[in-house]
């Protein structure tokens, strides 16, 4: 069977530590959208381990594979195997052949476009994400497997480099080096294609996955981003450009909806939001600088809500795994939630960070929005309605900060009674049960209530 693991927010709530929880009983990791923008984290044994490329179930050992939906950065892709060989660990990563290729010009057009976007830039990772994607979609696009034929990967870069190039040139006025000639390209990308094939990492992955899941094995869909940052889902065009939630799992891998449909769908869910980039955030504490929109600083901000997003900020840890960038920070935000859980068709929940907000005299949650004075429950489609919108807040009282091994070895009952009143709120408006909490960053950090692959 399947269980497809989809961020319900906007990305970072701590789906490669669900991915290595749950991975013990999966046979293969799969990644089926994104690329190295990703950053998921796995802690095992106080090792921590920070993943962008490779499936979270390299850690256990499992094989990962990187979806067709995916895109690839070679160089990427080899360093982090390469790192994982030094800290003594054997991943074995196959990748899609289907797969598109990032290459140098995808990045450099990257960090070109969001300059010139000003206002609507995202604020990227600008590892070329949106930018390969395009060309994917514009049939111009470099796939893993023409990586192993050097005359299509010729033909390829010949039609397709002059035309990135005058883009830089002529259109963004930007001088061009390296990352834009056809042979330079042509000789790292053929060498590549040469390691792919002597390591045996290529499949077809929807047959190789298919045949996995006749033999009796359980494979895992770990998607990267998050609902509010799917292309389609999300918050336009404050979004990556794939689709992370649960639909993406079916296109990005080649599995049928009805096989991941058969599974599980679980929405990890951070117990508040973090953000690393722009766009509008109804619940936001505070602010970040270049982030937060019109934010003007310590001068015009509240005290109070500053002094609790460095707090939280603090506590959490949000500050970027890929860029290292502080992460906006507000309470739960329910409309994103409803939305996400609709979009997604989540089996169950897993709701992490628990801990970081134990301490606080009370715990609030965006319920509904106010929007053109009328309450409504969950996203509106575009990103300037959801830019009016007002939370209406309800609030829960805090909960101590405990000994959370000790709650997550216990189990459930164990929860401090008032965290469990407001997981329980989560989980009764979204009509999903809870799967597990998380209480720490550790794998054994986790109070386990269901195990989607026993469940079935
Ligand atoms: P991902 O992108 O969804 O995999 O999440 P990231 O790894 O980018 O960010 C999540 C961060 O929170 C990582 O540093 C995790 O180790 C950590 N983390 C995950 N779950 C918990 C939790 O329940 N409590 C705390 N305190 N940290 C957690
Ligand atoms: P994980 O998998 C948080 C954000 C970027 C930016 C927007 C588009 O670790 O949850 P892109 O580089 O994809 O074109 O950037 O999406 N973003 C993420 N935010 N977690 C991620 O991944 C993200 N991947 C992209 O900050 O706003
Ligand atoms: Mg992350």
């Amino acid at each position: 069977m399947t269980v497809t693991i989809v961020g319900s927010q906007l990305g970072d709530e701590g789906k490669g530590g669900v991915v290595d929880l749950y991975g013990d009983a999966a046979d293969v990791v799969a990644r089926y959208q994104g690329g190295d923008n990703a950053g998921h984290t796995v802690v095992d044994d106080g090792e921590k381990y920070k993943l962008s490329l490779v499936p979270s179930g390299a850690v256990r050992g499992k094989v990962g594979v990187l979806g067709n939906g995916c895109v690839v950065n070679p160089e990427t892709l080899f360093d982090e195997i390469d790192t994982l060989r030094d800290r003594g660990l054997e991943p074995d990563v196959r990748v899609a052949e289907r797969a598109h290729v990032i290459l140098p010009y995808h990045r450099a057009l990257d960090g070109i476009e969001e300059e010139k976007k000003e206002d609507l830039a995202a604020g990227t990772t600008k590892r070329g994400i949106g930018p390969t994607y395009e060309d994917k979609a514009g049939r111009r696009g470099v796939r893993i497997g023409d990586l192993l034929d050097p005359e299509v990967l010729r033909e390829r870069l010949e039609y397709v480099v002059p035309q990135k190039k005058a883009l830089a040139e002529d259109v963004f006025g930007k001088e061009t080096g390296e990352e834009f000639d056809i042979d330079h390209l042509y000789e790292t990308y053929r060498e590549y294609g040469e390691r792919l094939a002597e390591e045996n990492m290529t499949v077809d992955c929807g047959t190789f996955l298919q045949e996995h899941i006749d033999d009796g094995d359980n494979v895992m869909l770990e998607g990267a981003q998050g609902t509010s940052l799917d292309i389609d889902h999300g918050v336009y065009p404050y979004v990556t450009s794939s689709n992370p939630t649960s639909g993406g799992a079916t296109v990005g891998t080649g599995l049928g909806p009805t096989v991941v449909g058969k599974g599980e769908v679980v929405g990890i869910v951070k117990a508040y939001l973090s953000r690393v980039g722009t766009g509008p955030l109804p619940t936001e504490l505070g602010g970040v600088e270049d982030q937060t929109p019109n934010y003007d600083g310590a001068e015009g901000a509240d005290d109070a809500e500053e002094e609790l997003a460095t707090y939280i900020r603090d506590e959490g840890g949000e500050y970027g795994t890929v860029t290292g960038r502080p992460r906006r920070v507000g309470w739960l935000d329910m409309p994103m939630l409803r939305h996400a859980a609709r979009a997604n068709g989540f089996t169950g929940l897993a709701i992490n960070h628990i801990d970081v907000l134990a301490g606080l005299d009370e715990v609030k949650v965006g319920h509904s929005y106010e929007f053109d004075g009328e309450e409504i429950f969950t996203m509106p489609p575009t990103t300037e309605q959801w830019g009016r919108c007002e939370a209406t807040f309800r609030t829960f009282d805090g909960w101590p900060e405990v000994d959370w091994a000790e709650v997550a070895a216990e189990g459930y009952d164990a929860v401090p009674e008032n965290a469990r009143t407001y997981l329980e709120y989560v989980s009764d408006e979204l009509d999903t049960p809870i799967y597990a909490i998380g209480v720490g960053p550790g794998r054994e950090e986790t109070v386990i209530v269901e195990n989607p692959y026993e469940s079935a």
